[in-house]
């Protein structure tokens, strides 16, 4: 299939371009080449490549940065996605949209499906929900992937901030009353081809499987106990990781206390189980 990558050059986009170009053609564009935010770009660009899908990974992912940068936020995270969704209406072909656990408010103790109600909190959750129902309303064949807690090669993520650290301090302080699950990019890339292959539609959750959950600090003490096992901390080097709460480490973005995403659909519609989260992140450590 011809797949036209907009935010080529992003984290995510990395992933998808390692995994999906073995089977696909990808029209590889970033802001330079495709600026979502410049609908007549976009009409130019599909002109020359023909896509028969079109995989949006552009987006505005500063959580904090967007509290004070809304209206920019606004642009790439609806109205950019709504231009994509008018062309890809328009050619009557298919729109793979990613968007992100914080659409839901984080008061919940099930694992979030696909049609419980949505209620973001934040610039940044705002507006990736504004993107989607933006996609919804414009009438295009659309996949919207909901993931969380995103890391990879060639972005800046959790894991490595973990490793970094502790490669420089012997206590880090990490907040244990936020539970969801994190997510590789190169099995998200996976179950994005997967996804694809099934012709799947409307909205789907892809994490990987942390069996109901589990908190920023486990998922330190995962990173420093899984980077030591490796050889990828200093010999000897000590490091506590501390439990604190949210309250104690304030940010100027709201965060959901509890954004577990149910994968049942993900496994319905593809005959898949998502990869487990430890194992996951070994995968990502030996990768680095
Ligand atoms: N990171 C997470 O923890 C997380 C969690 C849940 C969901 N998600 C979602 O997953 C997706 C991928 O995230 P990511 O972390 O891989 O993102 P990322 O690394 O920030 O990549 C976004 C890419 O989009 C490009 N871009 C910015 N403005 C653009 C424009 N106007 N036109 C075209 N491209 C533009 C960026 O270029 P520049 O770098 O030059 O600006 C960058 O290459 C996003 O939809 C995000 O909301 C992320």
């Amino acid at each position: 299939m011809r797949i036209l990558l907009a935010g080529a050059n992003g984290m995510l986009a990395r992933a998808v371009r390692k995994t999906l170009s073995g089977e696909h053609k990808l029209f590889l564009t970033d802001v330079g080449e495709m600026n979502i935010l410049k609908p007549e770009e976009i009409r130019r660009v599909c002109d020359l490549t023909e896509p028969e899908l079109i995989l949006n990974c552009a987006a505005y992912t500063q959580v904090d940065k967007a509290e004070e940068d809304e209206a920019f936020a606004r642009k790439l995270n609806a109205e950019g996605p709504a231009n994509l969704a008018r062309e890809c209406a328009a050619r009557k072909i298919p729109l793979v949209h990613i968007s992100t656990d914080f659409v839901f408010f984080g008061d919940g103790s099930h694992p979030m499906k696909e049609d419980d109600p949505a209620s973001p909190r934040g610039v940044y959750a705002v507006t990736k929900r504004e993107g989607e129902l933006e996609i919804e309303k414009s009438g295009c064949e659309y996949l919207i992937v909901r993931t969380a807690w995103l890391y990879g090669v060639g972005g800046k993520n959790f894991p490595l901030t973990m490793l970094n650290l502790a490669k420089d301090r012997d206590l880090l302080t990490v907040v244990s009353d936020q539970v969801g699950s994190p997510t590789f990019t190169n099995d998200l890339a996976w179950a994005l081809k997967n996804l694809i292959a099934a012709g799947a539609r409307g909205f789907v959750h892809f994490t990987n499987d942390s069996a109901g959950g589990i908190s920023w600090y486990d998922l330190a003490c995962a990173t420093v106990e899984e980077a030591r096992k490796l050889g990828l901390l200093p010999a000897g080097k000590k490091v506590e990781v501390k439990p604190v709460s949210t309250s104690e480490f304030p940010r100027p973005a709201p965060r959901p206390a509890f954004s577990v995403l149910c994968l049942e659909k993900f496994t319905r519609l593809t005959g898949l189980k998502p990869p487990e989260w430890r194992e996951a992140l070994v995968r990502y450590l030996k990768e680095l």
